[in-house]
């Protein structure tokens, strides 16, 4: 199938009350592992690649490993999707490569890192919207900010510091037209983000479902969404690997984001987590093998199992037949 716009995929989550895993990805396993999830779910699904990821793979490969997997798997719908944009340049060169969809963070100022005003924030994401729409693109924007660094990009913190306002989601979301909208609630990117089970003083799912009363036409986002599962840690360090306990997001509280709104749910730690595991592993037991294909086909498979998992719990398995996908063109006529 043809990539998708997201918010064509987004649209049909609300109408199908289930929310869309957005899995980050560097190289061609993760984008393997991904597809061979969503052929076995029967998944509608976004693919997301960072700043780092697009620098890491030189994205004209990323572009085209793309392009392969719309060729060798024609029932998946799948969004390309540019996570946490920093400016409006990044957006724009993603766009022109050929995503689509993009996130404008102007949560932050260009630089990653320093907390923005609502101002700069409505300026660059309000601009981004209007070059996205005029090419039928997508466009997540970001209200609040969250916590934790991922691939450079990040305020840190815990992710409490700049909780969203639910009446600057409302003004914001009308300002800038964006199709849909990352809240901070507490989490953050990373495999650190709770030192015990979270409950509603940390992860604030009430205000999820504030904002989504509020806003019940606007998908909501969340991001920092890995689970942080405790058997991938210790896999990871029975095989000489050294991560702290830590907690992450309980798939449970994801699902009552879903229940509130929350369509596209972003994942990456958990992955990296799976496929660490699995290459310590091969290399703790067989220290003898040297041929690549010995311990990137189990940490592929290993990322495949995670991203099912997540696939059948946010409810998007089963989906990947509801449509065809919708034209860019298409997209733009729907924007006028
Ligand atoms: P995790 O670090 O929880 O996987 O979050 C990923 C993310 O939000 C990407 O934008």
């Amino acid at each position: 199938m043809p990539l998708v716009p997201m918010r064509q995929m987004l649209d049909e989550a609300a109408r199908g009350g289930y929310g869309v895993g957005a899995f980050n990805v560097n190289n061609m396993e993760q984008i393997q592992a991904i597809m061979e999830a969503a052929t076995a779910t029967k998944s509608p699904v976004i693919v997301q690649a960072s700043r780092g990821a697009r620098k890491y793979s030189n994205d004209r490969f990323l572009y085209h490993l793309m392009l392969a997997a719309a060729e060798l798997y024609p029932d998946i719908p799948m969004a390309l999707h540019q996570d946490h944009g920093n400016s409006f340049e990044t957006c724009k060169s993603a766009i022109e490569l050929g995503f689509t969809s993009v996130m404008i963070d102007g949560s932050l100022e260009a630089d990653g890192k320093t907390p923005s005003s609502f101002e700069y924030n409505v300026e660059v994401t309000r601009r981004t919207v209007e070059y996205a729409h005029e090419r039928g693109v997508s466009v997540e924007g970001e209200i609040g900010t969250l916590g934790g660094i991922e691939d450079g990009h990040g305020a840190g913190g815990t992710g409490l510091e700049h909780l969203t306002d639910p009446d600057q989601a409302v003004e914001f979301v009308e300002k800038t037209g964006v199709d849909a909208l990352a809240v901070a609630i507490g989490t953050s990117h990373g495999a650190y983000k709770f030192s015990v089970k979270p409950t509603e003083d940390v992860l604030k799912i009430s205000l999820i479902e504030e904002v989504n009363r509020r806003l019940p036409n606007t998908h909501l986002v969340m991001h920092g969404s890995s689970s942080v599962p405790q058997e991938l840690r210790e896999i990871i360090n029975q095989y000489g690997g050294k991560l702290k306990p830590a907690w992450g997001v309980p798939v449970e509280e994801i699902q009552r984001g879903i229940a509130h709104g929350v369509r596209k749910v972003n994942v990456d730690t958990d992955n990296r987590l799976a496929i660490t595991g699995a290459i310590r592993k091969v290399f703790v037991e067989s220290p003898e093998k040297f041929d690549p294909r010995d311990y990137l086909k189990p940490a592929r498979a290993a990322m495949q199992e995670v991203v099912e998992k997540r696939m059948k719990a946010f409810g998007q398995a089963g989906h990947a037949g509801d449509y065809a996908a919708k034209s860019l063109e298409e997209m733009t006529a729907y924007y006028k």
